[in-house]
């Protein structure tokens, strides 16, 4: 019996030390993954806030206005007369002051330019090869680096598009679409000569601009294990920690970049980022006046923000520097609206879902102001459905035009809270999109029930 009983109690001893240590454990992993949190948060958070970016591709094909790097992959032009455009690339009327100033006046607070596309042309002096702006055309200068200084200068974040494939590099596999150069499980040691190559290109990248952020493109030639996709990555975290990296190195970056359309239902993404062209093409291409206008732009703007994403929208300067006039419009445009609505945008988090509001909103961050993105002229008033809230005040962002509401359908034995009508005077309307902000009593509370009020009471 006495046995027995020592046994039962080492038994409780051992169990009782298992559930401590698989408790203990758990509550360290758990602790573990609160802190990989709050330093993603935090490195993210420029980001988050940001919104807006300008994208910028720039480089060969800009001279002739055809598209970037693709033209030759595909065929509508030889490799060599591709090549014929460094001729035209001359860079005589850049100025990366006045690119920056453009930039800064649209509301975007960071910029990507294309340093290396799937061309393999560089834009800075790399010792790498001698495809580059200095040593291959007519520019003979570095044309990155004042462009990288301007950003800071104006404390604008830094974004370089580095493409993986460099179809012009002979040690490359892939040449164009009908040539591959060799295939890298019959030529390993190639391979390794161009990872070398296009890593090392990375460490100066990073040396000499230390970016705030990397724009990894055409990352679907290779799988990660190719690319050495997770060594990248820690090469570039080592150098940086806070440097942010997009998603196509395989998955091994920080956030989601759709491209073109913008995500018809919110991205489950954390943190993403719409990439669209300013009219049809990435590049200058004179032929293309499919231009989207600033009233478009702002619309895409808002649904993008309200979805809790960022836009990069994208210019393309010509080979000589300069800005079509067309793009500069649309920036100013932008620039005139962003800069009357900052308080709806910047640090703003995602809004409300559709069936409350038809239409985008954003929410502050401590969720207390609703922000109500209203396209065209809504003849006289605006309705938001099941807010729970009180309202204490309403008025128009960069206007301040007080507005008022009633509520309708709420009765005193139910918790629906009724259709809410702020009324609207055309007055207040802005010429592309009003906004209107709604001070809430308390954190944003909506009535999400689908059954009648009567059944459920
Ligand atoms: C695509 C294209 C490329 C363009 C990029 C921008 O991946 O290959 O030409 O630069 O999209 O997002």
């Amino acid at each position: 019996m006495g046995e027995i009983l020592k046994y039962k109690k080492v038994n409780h001893i051992i169990k009782r030390s298992i559930i401590c240590s698989v408790l203990c454990c758990s509550m360290l992993s758990w602790a573990q993954n609160l802190d990989s949190l709050k330093v993603e948060q935090k490195k993210m958070q420029w980001f988050k806030d940001a919104k807006l970016g300008v994208f910028i591709h720039w480089g060969l094909y800009s001279v002739n206005g055809i598209d970037e790097s693709w033209s030759f992959y595909n065929g509508y032009i030889s490799h060599k007369n591709y090549l014929k455009q460094t001729k035209g690339f001359t860079a005589k009327k850049y100025n990366p002051e006045a690119w920056v100033e453009l930039i800064r006046k649209s509301g975007a607070k960071y910029s990507v330019i294309t340093a290396k596309h799937h061309d393999g042309f560089a834009l800075w002096d790399t010792k790498y090869g001698n495809l580059n702006a200095v040593d291959a055309a007519a520019s003979k200068e570095d044309v990155l680096t004042p462009f990288v200084t301007a950003l800071r200068k104006k404390n604008l974040k830094v974004g370089i598009y580095y493409s993986l494939p460099d179809w012009s590099y002979n040690d490359y596999t892939h040449f164009t679409r009908d040539s591959i150069r060799y295939k890298i499980q019959e030529e390993p040691k190639r391979w390794q000569k161009f990872l070398n190559y296009y890593q090392g290109q990375l460490k100066e990248l990073s040396d000499n601009y230390n970016p705030d952020l990397y724009w990894f493109d055409g990352d679907w030639e290779h799988n990660s294990e190719e690319w050495q996709a997770p060594k990248v990555r820690q090469l570039l975290l080592e150098r940086n920690a806070n440097t942010i990296l997009n998603s196509r190195l395989r998955q091994h970056g920080d956030y989601a970049t759709p491209e073109q359309g913008m995500p018809i239902t919110r991205p489950k993404n954390k943190y993403w980022e719409l990439c669209m062209t300013i009219n049809d093409s990435w590049g200058f291409q004179k032929n293309d006046h499919n231009y989207k206008t600033t009233n478009q732009i702002i619309g895409i703007f808002a649904d993008v923000i309200g979805n809790g994403g960022n836009l990069l929208l994208d210019i393309g300067p010509k080979g000589d520097g300069s800005i079509p006039k067309e793009q500069v419009e649309v920036l100013e445009g932008l620039g005139k609206w962003t800069s009357k609505h900052k308080e709806a945008i910047y640090g703003t988090v995602a809004g409300i879902p559709k069936e409350h509001f038809y239409g985008p909103t954003t929410l502050s961050k401590d969720k207390t102001i609703l922000y109500l993105f209203v396209k065209g002229d809504p003849k006289g008033e605006v309705v938001i459905r099941g807010l729970k809230n009180k309202i204490n005040r309403i008025w128009v962002v960069g206007n301040g035009t007080k507005l008022s509401h009633k509520v309708v359908g709420s009765v005193y034995w139910s918790h629906y809270p009724g259709i809410k009508y702020i009324q609207m005077p055309d007055y207040v309307l802005d010429d592309e999109m009003t906004v209107i902000a709604v001070l809430l009593e308390g954190k944003v509370d909506l009535y999400r029930e689908d059954g009648a009020v009567i059944e459920s009471n």
